[in-house]
């Protein structure tokens, strides 16, 4: 077989044929097949170009095809490309070291970072950390509308009943609470008014035995930590007010309950900082990464454990291990992309670029009432598109836009474009924008072009 004379068509139905569709999603009727990428850019087969909005779920900050990170990689695959995990390489300490310290700066404490290979992997591992911390204790904590990875013990914390019910339990279901997601707040009040209601309900669970969380005669909770996205990413890219999660954190402190800030998604400055946390003035106990470490390049991710957490008396020598975790290729990325961010301020060009791109699309929503919530912090924007009374969801709508922007005819200036849209959102119907924070503002300007186009093919 010639590879390289095989057509769309006879790929489509050899994988139809081959391919299991249990690893992957397919959003659109005929999926699309790409054959190379360029900084904002996607190509398809037959070379139509695509801004891409979403960058690969946040896993590409840097734009596709960074030179420096793909240099520091290709460098490394000349010198040392493969080592056994148990042996040590000079990039692997390097990373860590550079990981946990830039950490330290933004949190006053130390600790240690430890490498695995997919978000997923580095959310069971964190798992690990705190059951074994906690002397056994299994149960958590984790919001209604968060996402942690599919793998079993992932799922049990993930919000979705649809993600574990075809397997079973394996493990505890986390207890889920409701996120501050403000724009619908799931006790129907009005931020400006509610005086965080929502935590005062959080709160009441621990005052007597009778919630079912506490045992007040030796104040011992049963639940072992609480898992968090600062910004819920696939929950539709929801910022939560300002002093919530400080708030917040007080409970967790008063009762022992560590904080797991789960960074898979917003990490690597995608709201403009290293961490989203520090958007909120809290101090996590456990920050898991992943996506954006390599800024996609390679499967590697890891967390970050404040040393009574992770020291290796407590989390000895083959605790986790993953054949490829902290892998050589990988962790030259990984330096790579902590240098770029040290030779860039990307705190600057992220929080700029983020408040034009915001501010244009309120002006958009000024133009379309379909458009009902717009929000954004950093270079994470939210688009929640509604029925034309500006609250009730429009999945519909949502869904024509997402296939209308994959087609890659949209004209304008006498070129045509295809849109790369991500679809998230409690009731699916968010454009949860991640561009490369690498975005040049002709580029945001053309996006905005872009999607209005869509809109006014739909008839909004
Ligand atoms: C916040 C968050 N946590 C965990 C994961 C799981 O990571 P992975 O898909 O690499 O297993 C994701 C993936 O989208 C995520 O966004």
């Amino acid at each position: 077989m010639d590879n390289q004379r095989l057509s769309e068509e006879d790929l489509l139905r050899m994988e139809a044929q081959y391919c299991s569709y249990g690893d992957t999603v397919h959003y659109l009727k005929n999926p699309k097949i790409f054959s190379r990428c360029e900084g904002s850019w996607l190509y398809d087969e037959q070379d139509n170009s695509y801004l891409d909005m979403q960058m690969w779920y946040s896993a590409v900050n840097l734009g596709y095809r960074n030179s420096d990170i793909e240099n520091a990689h290709n460098a490394q695959m000349a010198r040392l490309p493969q080592l056994a995990s148990q042996y040590l390489h000079r990039e692997r300490i390097l990373l860590a070291a550079e990981l946990a310290v830039e950490t330290e700066k933004r949190l006053g404490e130390k600790g240690r970072v430890h490498f695995n290979v997919g978000g997923s992997q580095a959310i069971e591992d964190s798992l690990k950390l705190v059951r074994n911390y906690k002397k056994g204790q299994s149960l958590m904590m984790a919001f209604m509308g968060s996402y942690h990875g599919r793998t079993l013990a992932a799922s049990e914390i993930t919000s979705s009943y649809r993600y574990r019910k075809k397997f079973g339990h394996f493990g505890n279901r986390a207890l889920f609470v409701p996120f501050p997601y403000c724009y619908r707040c799931f006790i129907g009040l009005k931020r400006d008014t509610c005086h965080y209601e929502c935590l005062k309900q959080f709160s009441s669970l621990f005052e007597t035995e009778y919630y079912g969380v506490v045992d007040l005669k030796d104040n011992e909770v049963e639940y072992a930590a609480f898992y968090f996205e600062p910004v819920q990413a696939t929950g539709g890219y929801v910022i939560p007010p300002g002093e919530y999660f400080a708030r917040l954190a007080e409970i967790l402190k008063k009762y022992g309950i560590p904080m797991v800030d789960d960074e898979i998604q917003m990490g690597f400055y995608r709201t403009g900082k290293l961490w989203a946390a520090e958007h909120f003035g809290i101090k996590p106990d456990i920050i898991t990464f992943a996506k954006s470490l390599t800024n996609g390049l390679n499967p590697l991710s890891g967390l970050w454990a404040k040393e009574k957490f992770i020291n290796p008396q407590l989390f000895p020598p083959g605790s986790t291990h993953s054949t490829f975790s902290g892998n050589p290729l990988g962790t030259a990325a990984g330096l790579a992309v902590m240098d770029y961010a040290k030779r860039h301020d990307l705190e600057s060009i992220v929080a700029e670029k983020g408040a034009y791109l915001l501010g244009e699309l309120k002006k958009l929503q000024k133009r379309y009432s379909v458009m009902g919530d717009v929000d954004g912090l950093g270079l994470a924007l939210r688009i929640e598109m509604t029925k034309p009374d500006g609250y009730t969801p429009d999945r519909e709508l949502t869904d024509r836009i997402f296939h209308l922007g994959m087609e890659g005819n949209i004209e304008t200036g006498g070129r045509r474009f295809g849109l790369v849209l991500d679809v998230g959102g409690y009731y699916k119907n968010v454009f949860t924008l991640a561009p490369a924070l690498t975005i040049s503002y002709e580029e945001m300007d053309l996006f905005l072009k872009l999607f209005s186009a869509l809109l006014d093919r739909c008839g909004c």
